[in-house]
């Protein structure tokens, strides 16, 4: 089993700053605090990008400072957002990239982990240029091993208009060199769109997560960028030999939990029937009395 944390659009930027609002900053420190307290076992952490609101070299300074705090190997990407140049600066040689871009893979733990990079100059939205694209067919022909693909922008139309707009530019030239690996390409984890998401395209299941700042809210009719009140959170993920499953983890909460032992099914038995329902039974019963 494969445990690993994916964090997105952290939006740092300098100390007197507070995009849209958020300090993106103590909320990221906060996140990151708390995955490494709560999930000490973690294989690796994954930041999809947008690591910086405006590109700032001090916002990937301060990134460098919160992940020396943070005791776990960590993958960084860059989104729309990003200055690929201060990203660089900062971050040069931390990982094998395939210059002049942010994207690299890692073979580890039975997979292969390929990270992209989908940022495009003069837009919010993103594209994989012909060389990116050749990169990322070849990475995925050259391994037999089953692949986690990591990006940025969400990998197709979600039919949100606010999100798609500034959505990636070529999606079916992206689509068309995943479709001939598509069985093996076990799940895509993605950022940009600052709100939870799950889905599929070609039959490759998708998660994306909510940021370090500001929400999105969307009811698919709503075309301008519209915000909302909701935590943030980070998504810790466990990869079975059989399942990818995210858990969204609500670091943020600071309310009380409701913790209760799990009812017995012979208390509810006796609910119901209190209730005039009878709840049938297999004679005999093989009950686990618990679940
Ligand atoms: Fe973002
Ligand atoms: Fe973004």
């Amino acid at each position: 089993m494969l445990k690993f944390v994916h964090l997105t659009d952290l939006h740092l930027s300098n100390p007197a700053e507070r995009p849209d609002g958020y300090d993106t900053h103590a909320t990221t420190r906060r996140a990151l605090d708390h995955a490494a307290e709560m999930f000490p076992d973690m294989d690796f952490a994954v930041i999809t990008g947008d690591i910086a609101n405006w590109g700032e070299a001090v916002a990937y300074e301060r990134m460098e400072a919160l992940l020396r705090d943070f005791p776990h190997k960590t993958y960084l990407m860059i989104g729309n957002h990003d200055n690929r140049a201060n990203f660089f600066a900062r971050f040069g040689d931390r990982h094998p990239y395939a210059l002049p871009y942010v994207q690299y893979v890692d073979d580890r733990d039975g997979l292969r982990l390929l990270f992209l990079d989908s940022q495009t100059p003069g837009t919010h939205g993103g594209a994989f240029s012909q060389d990116r694209l050749d990169w990322i067919a070849a990475r995925l022909a050259e391994t037999d091993r089953e692949v986690l693909l990591f990006m940025h922008h969400h990998p197709t139309a979600i039919g949100a208009p606010s999100m798609d707009a500034k959505g990636l530019m070529n999606w079916p030239a992206f689509h068309e060199v995943l479709r001939p690996h598509a069985r093996k390409i076990r799940h895509i984890f993605h950022g940009h769109c600052h709100t939870p998401l799950a889905g599929s395209v070609l039959g490759i299941p998708f998660t994306g997560l909510r940021s370090m700042g500001p929400q999105a809210f969307t009811d698919l009719k709503i075309e301008q960028a519209c915000r909302w009140v909701a935590q943030p959170h980070y998504g810790v993920v466990l990869v079975g030999p059989d399942s990818v499953v995210t858990h969204q983890i609500e670091f943020a909460y600071a309310g009380p939990l409701m913790v209760r032992d799990r009812q017995k099914f012979t208390d509810f038995i006796a609910l119901c029937a209190a209730r005039g329902v009878e709840v049938p039974t297999e004679d005999p019963a093989p009950m686990d009395p618990v679940r």
